[in-house]
């Protein structure tokens, strides 16, 4: 009787041991197939770098977020903390792209790597400045000065080839809603992109009366020109604010809209077609150009921006700014600077750099 119980045991043990073995291999087998994946399949005219992490993200990227971000290195600190903010917010889990240029790169990954941002999932790339040779400056230094980051945006399908929507931020943003409900915004059909209207209500309570057409397309476009007036465009429709960009690569793709933009780009180039009033950066004007009532609408809470247009005295109140989604420091007063509004606010997702290059400018720091 006990030899019988004994054999019982054994037999339980092998079915076990066997059922472990079955269920190893083919967790070996999907380890196997999903590493099949390519990453390899990079064939971007600049570097790529994986972070540590990489490779699990690529297996994923169905539930995943895509967010490509740019980061210059005199404000480093702008796009860590608008990193750190979305990854904080969000339960979904997060790809985040960050476009930046060689020498910033080692920088950056100190940066992530020393600090609680080193659990976020990015890869760097580099951005290569001669892509815009010709379009924008034929000069080397000049291109410099012209903030060639800003241009990144232009090509979300180059940086991102692998997914059909993505999201595009400003570096001076800090997102305070789940990015996933951002990442819903529904896309009509036939659009490459949605944008924050300049005139819906939430924002316009931030432009400051009086500082010009700064919310239709004359203050961004020289209509006395041919060029603009062939288009047919009117002047007093709303222009867009593209620091945050909800895209379908695919419709990007199939519109060619990187080679449009390319082109606006090389003709004001050559014959000047921006308004010179032009108070905001010179990415907007293609990009008000090509997609001409041909946009879809980010809901305005998830676009709350001008935060940066008037200094302190911004006229948001602070319950107002508590319960918006994502604020857009746009303007000249940023929030790592001296004279931000709601700077409080920023501090709250900013973290420090470890290399100690980088420090918010403090109106009682000096
Ligand atoms: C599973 O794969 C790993 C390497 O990926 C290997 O070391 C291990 O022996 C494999 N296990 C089995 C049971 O085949
Ligand atoms: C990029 O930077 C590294 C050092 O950080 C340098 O060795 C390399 O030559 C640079 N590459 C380019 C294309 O400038
Ligand atoms: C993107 O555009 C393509 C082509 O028009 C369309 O088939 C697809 O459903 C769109 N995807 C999303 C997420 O809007
Ligand atoms: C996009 O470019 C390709 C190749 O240059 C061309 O064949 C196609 O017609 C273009 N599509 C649109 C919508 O302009």
């Amino acid at each position: 009787m006990p030899l019988r119980k004994v054999n019982v045991v054994i037999l339980i043990l092998l079915a076990v041991a066997f059922l472990i073995i079955v269920q190893r291999n083919l967790l070996n087998l999907s380890d196997f197939l999903h590493k099949e994946n390519p990453d390899a399949g990079q064939i971007l005219p600049f570097e790529a770098e994986l972070s540590k992490d990489g490779r699990q993200k690529m297996e994923r990227k169905a539930e995943e977020i895509p967010v490509l971000i740019t980061a210059t290195e005199d404000r480093l600190g702008a796009a860590i903390a608008a990193m750190n903010s979305v990854s904080q917010n969000s339960k979904a889990r997060v790809v985040f792209t960050i476009v930046t240029l060689n020498d910033t790169a080692d920088h950056l990954k100190a940066w992530m790597s020393k600090t609680k941002l080193k659990n976020v999932k990015y890869r760097i790339v580099i951005f290569q400045p001669e892509l815009l040779s010709g379009k924008i400056s034929k000069d080397p230094k000049t291109l410099e000065a012209t903030k060639p980051l800003t241009f990144a945006r232009f090509y979300l399908p180059v940086y991102i080839p692998e997914v059909e929507k993505a999201i595009y931020l400003d570096d001076d943003v800090v997102v305070q809603g789940d990015i996933q409900e951002l990442y819903e915004t529904n896309l009509k059909p036939g659009h490459a992109a949605a944008f924050s209207d300049d005139c819906d209500s939430a924002s316009a309570k931030g432009i400051v009366r009086g500082a010009g057409n700064q919310n239709n397309y004359l203050g961004f476009l020289d209509f006395k020109k041919e060029a603009i007036k062939k288009l047919g465009m009117r002047a007093n429709t709303c222009s867009f604010n593209p620091g945050v960009i909800i895209a379908n690569l695919t419709e990007w793709k199939n519109q060619n809209i990187t080679q449009q933009l390319e082109y606006w780009m090389e003709r004001n180039f050559q014959e000047d077609l921006y308004s010179n009033t032009l108070a905001e950066s010179i990415t907007t004007p293609p990009l008000l150009i090509v997609f001409y009532k041909r946009y879809s609408s980010i809901d305005p809470m998830w676009h709350v921006r001008h935060l940066g247009t008037t200094g302190a005295g911004n006229r948001y109140s602070p319950q107002f700014v508590r319960v918006a989604k994502l604020l857009h420091w746009n303007g000249h007063y940023k929030p790592w600077g001296r004279a931000s509004a709601f700077s409080d606010v920023w501090d709250q997702w900013f973290i420090p750099d470890p290399t100690g290059k980088f420090h918010p400018v403090r109106r009682h720091a000096d």
